[in-house]
Formats: structure tokens, sequence, C-alpha cells
């Protein structure tokens, strides 16, 4: 939140409505373009509704060969290992719908090393963004997703990491995680998860009030530093949110 957006936080009643919620927070953007460009988040908490995109009567909604999938951060395992973020996006609903295969936009994780497949990844993005810059006046997604993890890392931007000031890179490799799974990382960096129409983060269970709570009341937490060049939505449900 260091500059852009001022944040809007969004509550829902329980863990079904958080879904639909980020579902058609998610529809509305795909559908204002001719061609749009998602950036998909890890871990457990977009579970839920990467399973609704998968099944009718959201996946009718979808426009599936206009849009493209990326991933924001992902573990640098191969797409089989349980771990892998993209491998999870894959079963719960990429697998099911099969959109065109060059709209899938994975970590390249079979590289030499996370540092390597920042650098391919860096490429596809800017091949397909067909620009060297990022400009906030042409984002480069239109919604990015975003975790919140307990120790307030986002994607896989911990804190104290160096990535957490890197301006220069679009996407970098990160050698030690500060969290599980402790296997090394590949993250967009903020200005690049920055460029985007809405960024949306996903905050569910009681588990993360605390954190939550810490991020919102300005504690220097990268989820605190993310930003956005469009909206910035925090949906939370009834059991993260302090209060309720
Ligand atoms: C990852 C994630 C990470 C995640 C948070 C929250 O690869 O681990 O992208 O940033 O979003 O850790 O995870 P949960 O939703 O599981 O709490």
């Amino acid at each position: 939140m260091s500059s852009g957006s001022s944040p809007k936080v969004v509550v829902a009643a329980d863990a079904a409505a958080f879904a639909e919620m980020a579902a058609r927070r998610l529809v509305d953007r795909v559908t204002q373009k001719d061609r749009a460009a998602i950036c998909l988040t890890g871990g457990s908490s977009p579970q839920d509704l990467y399973r609704l995109l998968g099944e009718e009567p959201w996946r009718a909604e979808v426009p599936w060969d206009r849009v493209h999938w990326f991933m924001g951060d992902d573990r640098f395992v191969p797409e089989h290992d349980p771990l892998s973020n993209m491998g999870m996006a894959r079963r719960l609903f990429l697998d099911r719908v099969r959109p065109p295969r060059q709209n899938i936009h994975p970590i390249p994780t079979d590289a030499n090393d996370p540092e390597t497949a920042a650098r391919r990844y860096e490429e596809d993005l800017k091949s397909f963004h067909a620009a060297q810059r990022l400009d906030p006046s042409r984002p480069l997604f239109d919604l990015v997703l975003m975790g919140l993890g307990s120790d307030g890392h986002t994607a896989s931007l911990f804190p104290n990491s160096p990535a957490l000031d890197d301006k220069a890179h679009w996407v970098v490799g990160v050698a030690k995680a500060g969290m599980e799974p402790f296997v090394p990382r590949v993250t967009l960096t903020f200005p690049a998860l920055a460029s985007t129409r809405e960024m949306l983060f996903l905050v569910e269970g009681s588990g993360k009030r605390s954190i939550f709570s810490r991020v919102m009341s300005g504690e220097d937490l990268p989820a605190h530093r993310a930003y956005s060049n469009g909206d910035l939505i925090w949906l939370v449900d009834r059991a993260a949110a302090p209060g309720q």
C-alpha cells in the first residue's frame, strides 16, 4: 500500500460467499476486454474460487479463449509436485476446462535454477505485453490475485527479502523461502504485480485475523507494501475480519 490507490476492504459472510464474490470480480474483469490477463496466486485461500471457475454456472461465464492465466509466484518444483501452485490451479480448474494451451503461462520451473526461470518468465510477460517497460497507464494484468501469509508475506515476497526492494525486474528468483514449504521460489516483484486494473487480496479464516489486523494497521510487512496502479481490494471472510 506504499503508493497507488487506497485499499478497500470487502467482508464476505462465509466461505461460500467469499469464493462467489471473488468469482464475480474475476468474471467482471475478464468480460470487459478482448484479451484479458489474470495473475493467479497459490496457497489455500484461492482454492474454492478455482473450483468454482471449473464448474457451472461460473465456467460458462468465462470467455476462455480470450483469457490468459499467469502465476504471481511459484515454488521451484515440477508442476506434478503437490507443492506446485500452477499444478494446483490446473487440477482445480484449468485441466477441467482445457483453455487453449497458449493461454496458460506457467513459471518455467523446469529451468536450471530459480533465477533462470525468473528471466524466462519475465521474457514471457514482456512478449505478451509487447513492452519492455511497465507503464502505469497501460496495465499488464486485468486482475492480480494475492494471498496473505501468517508472517505478512505475499506472493513469494517475504519479510526482509532483497526482492522487496527490486524495482528493476518484473520477476526474481528467491533462493530461500521465509516460510514453509521451504523450497526456492520464483516471484513477480511489486512493480509487476502493481501493473493491474485490480489487485484482489484473498484472506480467509480465523488464522489470518491477527496478521490481517497488523497489515491494516500499517505495519511494514510485505503485504502492506503491495500496491496497485488500479483498484486495491482486500476480500476477507468474517472469520478473518477484526471486530466481526
Ligand atoms: C505461495 C503463495 C503465498 C500464499 C500465502 C497465503 O506460493 O505460498 O502464493 O504467497 O498466497 O502464503 O497462503 P494460504 O492461502 O495458504 O494461507
